[in-house]
């Protein structure tokens, strides 16, 4: 009989206790397939005599809206929620996942050794602006207007107001401009910091890198001071017996100039690709800072004199790490970062 049938399978729905996704789907193949019981008790319900047809076609369509139903729910709170993720098989004795630690950039070790090596000397850190006006990053430096050794340095300008335009620093020796400006002598500091060179991208420059400059400013300081500070930093970061030498060069700021190579830590001066076969490699430029830039600060020259240095960072690490390409500093690549491993203090 027709009438008991959907009274049973009323019972049984409303019973309906499932506890993981195969009893949700063994009840949707039971009630809701196209051979499944709903569909068989319409099919039955067309032989019903006429005048049962309106009690039983009601019962009929109540049986079918809660095994609709039913579904529905037991569907949301077991097959969608699991994600296609079989929770069953979750196995809790299984070892966790390893959790990945990161790790420091290589600029951000190189940076973090050089300060390390000038604070055993007594230098401290000193930060400014990146963003920097004319006077700070050139005029008091002696780049006066219009003078052909602002070109040296290709520079991003953000205002272009005559009077004093505004810039992404070049250099950064504007900190130690700022630092003079702002206190008394002695100084004995570094300015690590990014700065920016409008300059094409390619494996050897980049429109943006990171200096560490230092300044030292107090009674006789001579360039023989100048000569063994980086010495001994160089056999600090590179290792004792790395050589160095100094080459005249050429910056408005200071007086006397130079460059210093060290020998190529890599081929140990026999000479290589990254040396060009010279068996040297330039890492900075140094010099006695000018008289005129200390008495634009404010400094008495005739009382203080000082040296200056400055070099780039990514330089250092490309020596010390064998990087070819400067790109690879700024492409967050992991398959490069994670080459550098330390402790993350
Ligand atoms: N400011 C120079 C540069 O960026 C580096 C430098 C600093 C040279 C101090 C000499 C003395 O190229």
């Amino acid at each position: 009989m027709l009438q008991s049938k959907i009274q049973e399978y009323t019972e049984e729905i409303r019973a309906f206790a499932p506890s993981n996704n195969e009893d949700v789907e063994n009840f949707r193949l039971k009630f809701l397939v196209a051979k499944g019981i709903v569909r068989n008790l319409f099919e039955e319900f067309k032989g019903v005599p006429s005048e049962q047809k309106r009690l039983l076609g009601k019962e009929l369509n109540e049986l079918k809206n809660l095994a609709e139903s039913t579904y529905e729910e037991a569907k949301q709170k077991f097959i969608d929620s699991s994600d296609g993720d079989d929770t069953e098989h979750l196995d809790l004795s299984l070892p966790a996942e390893g959790m990945q630690l990161g790790s420091r950039h290589p600029l951000s070790l190189v940076r973090k050794e050089i300060i390390g090596i000038f604070a055993k000397l007594g230098f401290v850190v000193s930060e400014g602006p990146e963003i920097e006006d004319d006077w700070h990053n050139f005029t008091a430096l002696n780049f006066p207007p219009e003078h052909p050794a602002r070109d040296m340095q290709d520079t991003f300008f953000i205002s272009n107001d005559k009077e004093n335009p505004i810039a992404l620093r070049t250099h950064t020796s504007s900190v130690q401009v700022r630092m003079m400006e702002q206190g008394k002598p002695p100084f004995r500091a570094i300015m690590p910091g990014r700065v920016y060179r409008n300059e094409a991208i390619s494996a050897r420059a980049h429109c943006f890198f990171h200096q560490v400059e230092g300044l030292y400013v107090d009674k006789e300081v001579s360039f023989a001071d100048l000569k063994q500070t980086l010495f001994y930093f160089v056999q600090e970061l590179f290792g004792e017996g790395t050589k160095v030498r100094f080459r005249p060069s050429y910056f408005p700021f200071t007086e006397p100039s130079a460059e210093m190579d060290i020998s190529c830590s890599i081929c140990k001066g026999k000479g290589c690709q990254l040396c060009k076969q010279s068996g040297w490699v330039e890492i900075l430029g140094c010099g006695m800072v000018d008289p005129q830039v200390l008495e634009n600060c404010g400094i008495d020259s005739e009382e203080f004199s000082g040296f200056a240095f400055g070099m780039g960072i990514e330089r250092i690490a490309n020596l010390k790490y064998e990087i070819r390409d400067l790109r690879l500093f700024s492409e967050n690549d992991l398959r490069f970062l994670s080459q550098f491993d330390s402790e993350l203090i």
